[in-house]
């Protein structure tokens, strides 16, 4: 399998597999990627019938320039293998990732893994095309960050569920993704982004931050989206179009950090050629470090489609 390109996420929208009228509403959001959710938003008795929904909104197209995704049912249930099976089967040529919910230890990759592979060898399906993005919502799989960012190369991100995970370890706070009331010590979702964080790392993945339930509290959004951004997240979910244009800003760098990040490749390019061992760029000396992160905030800003309002200008021999 050859590595997975790099592609934007800076928002994933939900949207509940069973709702006609928000999956086709949710073509026109400028959302980076958009999952079809055929777990937690989707009550039992709908499950089987959400899953021709899904196949057949996901046929009917009009997703340019987003990622396509559906939420399965957790390994432990008795809906998952259907819910892979059915999708894949009917629309696996339209579909970009599954994003597997509940991922408590690398088997649950390994048997996804495996499925993907059956169902794309029977249909013709490019082997591997289909990746995985995996949640990390309760102890168990927080313990098991690394083993799981390692179980697959078709995973492309870890992705932190705070409503799950807050459930799973007790925490006192019935509003998904805030603060819990009364807790002294800070972030209570530092120790568990930065773990995530790590794993994903360390395997290459990207690390996408979970939903903010309180639709109404665009500050709080903000406050959210701008501390996992600074951490070094690429993305969060959204639970309501009107989260997207605030998540998309948080996660895209400003304009003078987009500038500085590509005239800094430009003058470490510039200085490489010359072989004279000392890079500088306004005063500041630039290595091979520098030039990493400027990378990442460089690729940010293209996936935004930040303008170049700048050039690097070589300095003139004197
Ligand atoms: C999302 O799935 C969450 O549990 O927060
Ligand atoms: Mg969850």
């Amino acid at each position: 399998m050859s590595p997975r390109a790099f592609k934007s996420r800076r928002t994933t929208l939900a949207v509940p597999g069973s709702n006609p009228r928000f999956l086709q509403k949710a073509r026109d959001l400028p959302a980076d990627e958009v999952f079809l959710d055929l777990e937690d938003a989707v009550a039992p008795s709908a499950k089987a019938r959400s899953r021709e929904l899904v196949a057949e909104t996901l046929r009917a197209g009009g997703w340019e320039g987003k990622i396509r995704a559906v939420r399965v049912n957790d390994a432990s249930t008795g809906w998952a293998y259907r819910d892979v099976v059915e999708v894949v089967e009917r629309a696996g040529a339209c579909l970009d990732a599954i994003v597997l919910p509940k991922v408590s230890g690398p088997r649950d990759i390994t048997w996804l893994d495996l499925l993907l592979g059956q169902v794309e060898l029977a249909t013709g399906l490019p082997p591997g095309g289909i990746a995985i993005e995996a949640q990390i919502e309760d102890a168990a799989g927080l313990a098991s960050a690394d083993e799981i960012a390692a179980a697959s190369p078709r995973l492309e991100a870890l992705v932190f569920g705070p409503a799950d995970f807050m459930a799973s370890l007790g925490m006192r706070s019935l509003t998904v993704g805030a603060q819990p009331a009364g807790y002294a010590g800070g972030d209570a979702f530092h120790y568990a982004h930065m773990r995530i964080l790590v794993a994903a790392r360390a395997h290459g993945l990207q690390a996408i931050d979970g939903p903010y339930a309180a639709i109404e509290d665009v500050a709080g959004l903000e406050r959210s989206s701008a501390s996992v951004a600074a951490l070094g997240y690429d993305g969060k979910w959204v639970v309501h179009p009107s989260q997207v244009d605030v998540v998309n800003r948080a996660f895209s760098p400003a304009q003078d950090e987009y500038d500085r990040a590509e005239l800094l490749l430009e003058a470490y390019d510039y200085y490489t050629g010359l072989a004279l061992g000392a890079a500088t760029l306004d005063g500041e000396m630039i290595d091979e470090a520098s030039r990493k992160m400027a990378m990442v905030a460089a690729a940010r800003g293209r996936a935004a489609g930040l303008p170049r309002t700048t050039r690097f200008e070589p300095p003139i021999p004197g």
